[in-house]
Parts: C-alpha cells; sequence; structure tokens
C-alpha cells in the first residue's frame, strides 16, 4: 500500500527508529490515554509497538505511520492491513497531538483514510480502547466505530472491541 494516499490534506510517511524521539514526544502529552492504558510511554515502548505484529502476521502488513502538516508531526497512527481477515484494517493505535486536538483533525484523519481503504477492497476497519476511557470513546462512536460486543482483559485494563463497516 502506497501511504501517502492515506490523506489529501498530510503528508503521511513510515516511521522508523529515527523518529521515535519525535513520537516520544508527541505521545508523552497525552497523559489521559496512559491513564487508562498504563505504563506511561517511553522510547523503547514505542520501538516495541513499531516491531510488535498480531499472531501469523508479517511486516509486510504492518504500517507505523505518521501525519504531517509541513514539518510538524501531528498524528502517529498503527495500521495493520488485512487483519483479522483479508478484507479488515485494524488500527492497533491512533493518537494525536494535544496542541492539535478537538478541532476534527483526528476525525479527519479517519475519515480519509477509511475512504482510502474502500478503494482497495477493504470492508471494514477493526479497533480497540480501554473501558471507561471518555475521550476514545466518544471519538471512535463520533467516527462511526460501533462495539462488536466482544471484549478482552489484559493484567491492567479491559479493551472493547469495535469496528466500522465502509
Ligand atoms: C482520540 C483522539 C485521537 C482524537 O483526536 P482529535 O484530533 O482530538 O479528534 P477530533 O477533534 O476529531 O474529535 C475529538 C472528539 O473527542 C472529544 N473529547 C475530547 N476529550 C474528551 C474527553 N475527555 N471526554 C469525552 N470526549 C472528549 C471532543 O469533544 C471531540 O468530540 P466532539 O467533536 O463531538 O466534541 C485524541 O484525543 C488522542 O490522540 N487521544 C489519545 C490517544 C487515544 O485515545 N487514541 C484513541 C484510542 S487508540
Amino acid at each position: 500500500m502506497d501511504v501517502s494516499l492515506l490523506s489529501d490534506r498530510y503528508i503521511v510517511q513510515m516511521m522508523g527508529e529515527s523518529d521515535v524521539e519525535r513520537i516520544y514526544e508527541l505521545c508523552r502529552k497525552n497523559s489521559l490515554y496512559y491513564q487508562y492504558c498504563p505504563p506511561l510511554v517511553s522510547e523503547e515502548s514505542i520501538i516495541c509497538d513499531m516491531n510488535a505484529l498480531p499472531q501469523n502476521k508479517d511486516m509486510q502488513d504492518k504500517y507505523y505511520i505518521g501525519y504531517y502538516d509541513g514539518e510538524r508531526l501531528i498524528a502517529v497512527m498503527d495500521l495493520i492491513m488485512d487483519f483479522p481477515d483479508e478484507t479488515t484494517a485494524f488500527i492497533g493505535f491512533f493518537m494525536t497531538d494535544v496542541a492539535i486536538q478537538n478541532t476534527g483533525i483526528g476525525s479527519g484523519i479517519i475519515k480519509d483514510l477509511c475512504v482510502c481503504l474502500a478503494k482497495i477492497g477493504i470492508s471494514k476497519v477493526r479497533l480497540g480502547w480501554v473501558k471507561d476511557n471518555p475521550q476514545a470513546e466518544h471519538f471512535w462512536h463520533k467516527n462511526k466505530f460501533v462495539e462488536v460486543g466482544d471484549f478482552y482483559d489484559t493484567d491492567k485494563y479491559t479493551v472493547i472491541v469495535a469496528q466500522r463497516y465502509l
């Protein structure tokens, strides 16, 4: 997939270890998120996430991407294609810079993503949010994601599974 097609408004690029410091600066200010989804981000946890894959997937289906407004990194997403099945895309992580939050930018990114994924044959997008995180729950509901009735527990929190048909 050509990630530059995922947005008309922003520059979208694959991110690597040389971007970790910038990603860390964006993430660390999102304290509400880490309150619900501990531990607090670190440069090591970002590198770990960059390399994390669901079972039976390989790196060619993983897109750890940054959205840039000019030079400025405004959002980060971890997208897994064809998971859990070949017509589904999975958002493992999505975060915007606190400085631009609540201005519709996050929703715009998700809208453009869904349009682009539909064009390449994806029929739904799946994701999870930490139960009771009001910001995440409101955001994904606003963006037409609906709980599938499934959840899973980690030792620190419960994840609610949701999806959106394209
Ligand atoms: C969730 C997130 C991606 C939204 O990005 P954004 O650029 O602010 O998105 P938008 O401006 O399009 O929408 C934000 C919505 O969340 C709402 N919101 C913000 N903080 C909230 C809170 N504490 N409780 C409830 N709703 C909240 C806003 O009011 C807005 O909804 P509205 O338009 O109906 O008023 C961003 O807040 C973020 O990165 N949060 C931390 C990471 C996270 O939770 N990611 C999602 C789970 S993977």
